[in-house]
């Protein structure tokens, strides 16, 4: 068939205008011409009296271009200008309309050489949250592509974005809506892409507006076989499905009337599922005795529609409730004329839709209005990440935020971070919306006013961190009831009156929440600022804690029989603790062996239906308390998807026991080694990984406040779960218990030797740059697959090894020759590079976390064109004369 990117090309003028069919307005209609400017300009297009206007107010990001002028002559006015979006991964259009409606939504891109690259673009189009197809341009006038789906909002508010996939910058020529009635196009759930929309006559090459009231674009189709027959009188066309006239006055009949009429065509996507609609009318005045009457079938004969008898002048569309498969993407339809017919079969009109499953939920509604009054009160357009949905999909997650992803519900806002984001003006109500926020951090901004009283509804917030602003009034005493709630810092906000309420006193003195009311000082050994923790209390906070563990610990090791340990509930929290009777019941009394260490045993447990790993903590082991809280307390208070969760501890006695999620698939180096059987990761799974163990650590680096130095980066602290998702462990142990089969370091500087950031060790100096070191070893072994160190070879530390390899061959001498050369030989580059600026022995010159991330990102998105590239997807259906068999067989509906 056709593709459906005919209709803007003007080649033909000689297309008739059908006599005057009343003028349809265009209610309902959102034309926007990409790139127009200035903002408020409109015009009407000379060829569709369509009204076209600016998307300026549609979008916050892009540039305008305009095509080159060669191409303009033939081609649309609205295709002259359009936006390009250089900066971002994605960027969207917002619209704000009803839930539940019906719409046609398409987008027209036309390259015209605007940036005079002459490079056709490649990248994706989503609608919300979900990917809706990808865009990769023919050489038609310099890059020609139209995409049409007709979708049905889920909220009151439509995105549409355009994702980057590569090297290649994303751009749109224009972008149109039209309202659909509800009824039509009904598929079981989701949406539909259209794949092609015919009509049978020579004249005109293509219709839409207006004489498709809702602006459906149909192209002409006709072969050599195919007759095309037509009536001058009006057909009735008032089914739900608006057939346009021009489209049901035609219609094709098979050159020679004995053989059955056939469509066929192929779709690209073999696994798709398709509806089709299919419209009649009999436009021929048939004599006495005449019959027209058919049967359709498809693919080798499963029964579509029997005995079908189009009226006289009156359009019948038949369709399929169901989707349609076919197993290799062929289809072929016939219609068939049964024995009383004597006249051949007829068609009018064919629509052919793929179905696109919508499987990511987009966040809750208000949880999302919430976030863009925040950002366009706030004035946050420079973050360009904010684009799109808040939370879906988690790749593409706004930063700053982190969401909960219950299963078959919209993701929540857990917690949000504007910390340094050069907030002014009093603190929005709007935050008040995110109803599951947990952790809340704006500090470091210019915030004024007082605290507000809405905290007071926000049951679920743990943590606040107003601190560094420039907040005044006094502190309120709901604080007190915030039940959840362990940490307030209001530090640093010298016109905020540091009187604290009594209730709220009463509070702290139970231990059950720390407030910070000072200023912030630098630690004393750290690069990083962080703040020094001022007791508004005599013994609460963090800062008591540890003095109180320092003591406790000289007392346990003093006496390891020591009865009971004080618990500072501020962080540990008691939902989270167990006792040692339950353990043994979770793990049917130590029954399964996951892994050893020198710390103790880890092993496996049942917590309800969910598998957990539990690490006992050897009795033996001497610093192991203290050690065991640090854990305990960064895994209770941080919260990252690609941070092994803790579920909860064990804390009797002497019994210290962590509760892990149970990661099924081991840890990273295991599965480099082929110690977990022959399977090899693929190149695009260890991509996938490193940028998510990349992420965790990034949200440690920069999510947390204070911000956390994991100190133990290394493949075998990489835990794998049943999907190959990647999480980040260890954290706060195993800086100072030796693992098997590696030696101890120093109980000051700890790590892993080969791991181990030089410059860390040389100072004693801690920064999250000694993480960065890390992880680039950690890279170039994803990449070589070869031992950190190996004294036979002629470097021994992995990073002067690549650094050797390099100098003297190319990147195929380094890579591990289990992929088989099954990898983007750019992608691979980039990734060494990477590493090698990773562990520079200089840290200042080493990047940060979040810029390794955003190259990984670079990375994957490489390997996902190489990889699309072979697949060569996506060019439209095609028309196809061959024959299969399928065994399905739907029930149609007429109209
Ligand atoms: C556009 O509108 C004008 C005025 O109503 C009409 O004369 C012209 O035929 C229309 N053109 C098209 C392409 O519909
Ligand atoms: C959509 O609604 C929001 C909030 O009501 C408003 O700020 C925004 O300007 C609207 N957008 C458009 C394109 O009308
Ligand atoms: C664009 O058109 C020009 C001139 O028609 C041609 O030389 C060039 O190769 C075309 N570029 C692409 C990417 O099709
Ligand atoms: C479609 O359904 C929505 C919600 O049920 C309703 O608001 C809208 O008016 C309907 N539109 C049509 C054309 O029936
Ligand atoms: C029409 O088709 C029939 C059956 O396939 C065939 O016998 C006949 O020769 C065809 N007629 C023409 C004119 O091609
Ligand atoms: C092909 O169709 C299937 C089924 O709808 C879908 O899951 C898959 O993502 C599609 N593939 C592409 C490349 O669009
Ligand atoms: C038309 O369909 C009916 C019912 O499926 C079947 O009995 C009949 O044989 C078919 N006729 C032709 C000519 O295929
Ligand atoms: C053909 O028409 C006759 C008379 O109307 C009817 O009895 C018969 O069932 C029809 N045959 C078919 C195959 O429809
Ligand atoms: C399906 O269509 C393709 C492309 O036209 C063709 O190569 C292939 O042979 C067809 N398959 C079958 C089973 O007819």
């Amino acid at each position: 068939m056709k593709p459906i990117h005919g209709f803007l090309l003007l080649l033909i003028t000689a297309y008739d205008l059908v006599e005057s069919v009343e003028a349809q307005d265009q209610s309902g209609f959102i034309s926007l011409a990409c790139g127009l400017v200035p903002k408020d300009t409109t015009y009407t297009e000379k060829t569709t009296n369509i009204t076209y206007k600016s998307d300026a107010n549609y979008i916050d990001s892009g540039l305008v271009g305009r095509i080159n002028d060669q191409y303009k002559a033939q081609l649309q006015q609205q295709t002259w200008t359009l936006r390009s979006f250089p900066e971002g991964e994605r960027n969207c259009y917002n619209f704000n309309l009803t839930a539940k409606s019906k719409y046609l939504i398409r987008g027209t891109f036309i390259y015209g050489n605007y940036d005079s690259m002459n490079q056709l673009p490649i990248f994706d189009l989503h609608i919300g949250p979900n990917k809706w197809t990808s865009v990769k341009l023919d050489g038609v006038a310099n890059g020609t592509m139209v995409r049409e789906i007709i979708h049905v909002l889920t909220q009151d508010r439509l995105q549409v974005c355009l994702v980057k996939t590569g090297k290649t910058i994303p751009f749109i020529s224009s972008l149109e809506l039209r309202p659909l009635n509800n009824n039509t196009y009904v598929s079981e759930s989701g949406s539909l892409i259209a794949v092609s929309r015919v009509f049978f006559s020579p004249t005109p090459s293509f219709i839409r507006y207006d004489e498709d009231i809702h602006d459906r674009e149909w192209i002409r189709h006709l072969d050599n076989e195919k007759l095309s027959i037509s009536t001058d009188l009006l057909v009735d066309t008032s089914n739900l499905y608006d057939v346009p006239q021009p489209v049901a006055k035609t219609a094709c009949i098979l050159a020679n009337a004995s053989q059955p009429l056939t469509l066929d065509w192929t779709l690209d996507n073999i696994t798709a599922l398709s509806y089709v609609y299919m419209h009649f009318a009999e436009i021929q005045n048939l004599k006495d005795g005449d019959i027209r009457e058919f049967n359709i079938t498809y693919n080798g004969g499963n029964n579509w529609y029997s005995y079908l008898r189009p009226r006289k002048l009156e359009i019948t569309t038949v369709f399929s409730t169901r989707a349609l498969i076919s197993p290799d993407g062929n289809f072929s339809f016939s219609l068939t004329r049964t024995g009383n017919s004597t006249l051949p079969p007829l068609i009018n009109g064919l629509e052919i839709y793929t179905f696109l499953d919508l499987i990511q939920l987009e966040t809750d509604q208000d949880e999302v209005s919430s976030m863009l009054s925040i950002k366009t009160s706030y004035e946050l357009t420079e973050k360009v990440r904010w684009q799109g949905d808040p939370c879906a999909p988690q790749f593409y997650r706004w930063e700053g935020l982190n969401c909960s992803y219950p299963d078959s519900e919209p993701p929540r806002i857990i917690s949000l971070n504007l910390s340094g984001s050069n907030l002014s003006g009093t603190i929005t109500p709007e935050i008040s919306k995110l109803t599951q926020l947990i952790e809340l951090d704006l500090s470091k901004n210019d915030l004024s006013g007082e605290i507000p009283s809405f905290f007071a509804d926000m049951k679920l917030l743990t943590f606040i961190d107003l601190s560094n602003n420039d907040l005044s009034g006094k502190i309120p005493p709901f604080f007190a009831d915030m039940k959840l709630l362990t940490l307030i810092n209001l530090s640093g906000n010298p016109n905020l009156n540091s009187k604290i309420p009594y209730s709220l006193q009463q509070r702290i003195n139970s231990k059950s929440l720390t407030l910070i009311v000072s200023e912030t000082v630098t630690h004393k050994g750290e690069s990083k600022k962080v703040p020094m923790v001022a007791i508004a209390a005599p013994v609460a906070g963090v800062f008591a804690l540890l003095v109180l563990l320092a003591i406790f610990f000289v007392v346990r090791r003093k006496n390891t029989k020591r009865a009971k340990r004080p618990f500072n509930p501020s962080i540990m929290t008691k939902e989270r603790r167990i006792t040692y009777s339950e353990v043994l019941k979770m793990t049917n009394n130590f029954e399964r062996v996951l892994g050893k260490g020198g710390f103790g045993t880890v092993y496996h447990g049942n917590l309800g239906d969910t598998q957990v790993a539990v690490k006992m903590l050897s009795h033996s082991s001497a610093q192991g308390y203290k050690e065991f809280k640090a854990e305990v307390e960064l895994l209770l208070r941080v919260h990252h998807r690609n941070l092994v969760g803790l579920v909860g501890y064990c804390d009797d006695g002497d019994n210290l026991a962590l509760i892990y999620e149970y990661m099924a698939n081991g840890d990273l180096r295991e599965n480099m080694s082929g110690k977990r059987g022959g399977h090899v990761l693929t190149w695009e799974n260890r991509l996938q990984i490193a940028v998510e163990a990349a992420q965790g650590l990034e949200y440690l680096h920069n999510g947390c406040t204070p911000p956390m130095v994991h100190r133990d980066v290394k493949t075998s602290n990489i835990l794998l779960n049943e999907r190959s998702g990647a999480k980040l462990a260890d954290f706060g142990l195993s800086r100072s218990f030796p693992i098997d089969g590696e030696s101890h370091v120093s109980t000051v500087v700890a790590g892993t030797p080969g791991y181990l950031d030089p410059e860390y060790y040389r100072t004693n100096c801690l920064s999250e740059k000694s993480d960065v070191y890390s992880f680039g070893v950690v890279l170039l072994e994803i990449v070589t697959n070869q031992h950190v160190i190996d004294k036979t070879r002629e470097r021994p530390h992995i990073s002067e090894w690549v650094g050797f390899m390099l100098t003297k061959g190319d990147i195929k001498s380094i890579v591990d020759p289990k992929l088989m050369r099954d990898y983007d030989t750019n992608g691979a580059w980039k990734i060494v590079e990477l590493a090698l600026g990773c562990v520079n022995p200089s840290s200042n010159r080493r990047p940060t976390m979040a810029h390794v991330v955003m190259e990984l990102n670079e990375c994957i998105a490489l390997e996902n064109a190489r990889r699309q590239g072979s697949e060569e997807m996506y060019s439209k259906g095609s028309v196809d004369f061959s024959r299969l068999s399928s065994a399905s067989e739907f029930a149609p509906g007429a109209r």
